[in-house]
């Protein structure tokens, strides 16, 4: 039986050609917006100990329950691939000690590869990538909440060149989060027999997931069920309206959802998650608030907030122009072609790239016709030939003139 051939796993990507420069410049104006709210970049590992996703996302997230790519133990540790990047940066904060640092909030950027075991459909792959920011600090007040929270907004807003809608919910504090699940316990536990499999383990892990359940009857049942808002303190309802208000003060569009609890285990207080105005489906990004992560995984009382924004279905919904104008147009300054073929083409290639011009060549077995074909597919400024006879001509392939130059003519027509 003959093999089959090998391929792509399924739910990745191929990123090349005009998706790769797109990706490029997605990152770029992503990396832009962020340094515009004074983050700095962090690149924590790919992989971490599985027990920081256990203890931070949670046992009652369908993340770690499911989807998880854990990798074949080889020493006496397991480790999982990152499936998010809130629980890695905030490791990365505790083990270099940078909760110390005077000058606080920190305010991080990422943006990398992200593994999840899902069913592979469009706009829900096993490998993608996630851009976000995590905001720091002792306590996490409103300002810097409110500058998380507006960031998400206008990163996605500026990456679509769309309008975005909101739906935000307000979890509450630790305390009001644990007092509203003791009351979605008390009014699960009699229907507990007609619940889905999944929604008994979350019964038992974290109730409040029970209302992110998309099964029809636990759905439905999930909208009887008591509302957050009556068990938030008075000072959570305050901050809840300060946000509120001042998304009104900016005209930007949100929509309280209160059944919004969002995926993963860690959030108190605000949650968000982002849509496109238009064709509100699928989430583009999502965040929250989190103040027990850091103790939960060994730290101290520090809090964060943060969001990431799925890089793919950025790309899926941008239109085809917006893809064309962010695709970094990366011009080749010289398409170098040599005839001579003693290898002084690439001594002066070298010489041309220490000018800061990009310099690419063709496959020596292409004859004269050939190589201008491909100089006009990569969009070649100029074409420089060095003949066999070792003189040199350079043609501006926008004027379409050719002439014959010495060395030193060549580069300062160039650097011009
Ligand atoms: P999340 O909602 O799990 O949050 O993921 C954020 C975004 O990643 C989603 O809104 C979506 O755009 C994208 N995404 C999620 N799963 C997939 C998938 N299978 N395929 C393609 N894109 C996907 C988090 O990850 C939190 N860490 C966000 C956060 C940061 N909260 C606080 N800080």
């Amino acid at each position: 039986m003959s093999e089959s051939a090998i391929r792509r796993p399924r739910g990745t990507t191929d990123y090349f050609g005009f998706d790769e420069e797109v990706l490029l410049g997605l990152e770029r104006l992503l990396m832009e917006e962020s340094s515009l709210y004074g983050c700095k970049r962090v690149n924590p590992p790919v992989f971490e100990e599985s027990r920081l996703f256990h203890r931070s996302v949670g046992e009652s997230s369908d993340i770690v329950r499911k989807e998880t790519f854990d990798l074949l133990s080889k020493g006496d540790k397991d480790y999982t691939l990152r499936p998010e990047f809130t629980a890695g940066v905030n490791r990365l904060v505790l083990e270099n000690k940078l909760y110390a640092l005077p000058d606080l909030p920190v305010r991080f950027s990422y943006m990398g590869k992200v593994f999840r075991y899902e069913r592979p459909q469009s706009g829900r792959l096993r490998e993608f990538y996630q851009y976000g920011v995590e905001f720091l600090d002792a306590k996490i007040d409103l300002d810097t909440s409110l500058d998380a929270l507006l960031l998400s907004i206008e990163a996605t807003k500026k990456a679509l060149k769309k309008d975005v809608l909101v739906l935000i919910n307000f979890l509450g504090s630790f305390q009001s989060r644990e007092n509203y699940k003791k009351a979605l316990a008390d009014f699960f536990r009699p229907h507990l027999d007609e619940m889905c499999d999944d929604c008994k383990k979350r019964f038992e892990t974290n109730p409040l997931r029970i209302l992110d359940c998309k099964v029809e009857k636990d759905h439905e049942l999930g909208k009887m069920a008591p509302r957050i808002e009556d068990y938030l303190s008075a000072e959570d309802k305050k901050e809840y309206d300060a946000i509120v208000s001042v998304l009104e003060e900016l005209g930007v569009s949100y929509r309280k959802d209160d059944g919004l609890v969002r995926g993963l285990d860690y959030y108190t207080g605000l949650v968000w998650e982002i849509y496109d105005a238009e064709k509100p489906t699928s989430a583009l990004g999502g965040g929250g608030k989190y103040s027990s992560l850091m103790k939960d995984i060994g730290g101290p009382e520090f809090e964060g907030i943060g969001f990431s924004l799925g890089i793919e279905r950025l790309i899926l919904d941008m239109t085809p122009e917006r893809k064309k104008e962010l695709s970094l147009t990366s011009p080749l300054d010289v398409f170098l072609l040599d005839f001579e073929r003693s290898g002084k083409a690439i001594a002066l290639a070298q010489k041309l790239r220490k000018e800061g011009l990009s310099v690419s060549l063709p496959s020596q077995q292409k004859g004269m016709g050939g190589c201008f074909k491909m100089a006009d597919r990569l969009k070649a400024r100029n074409v420089v030939i060095v003949f066999e006879d070792g003189h040199i001509e350079l043609k501006d392939m926008e004027s379409r003139n050719q002439k014959a130059v010495t060395e030193e003519e060549l580069i300062t027509l160039l650097r011009r």
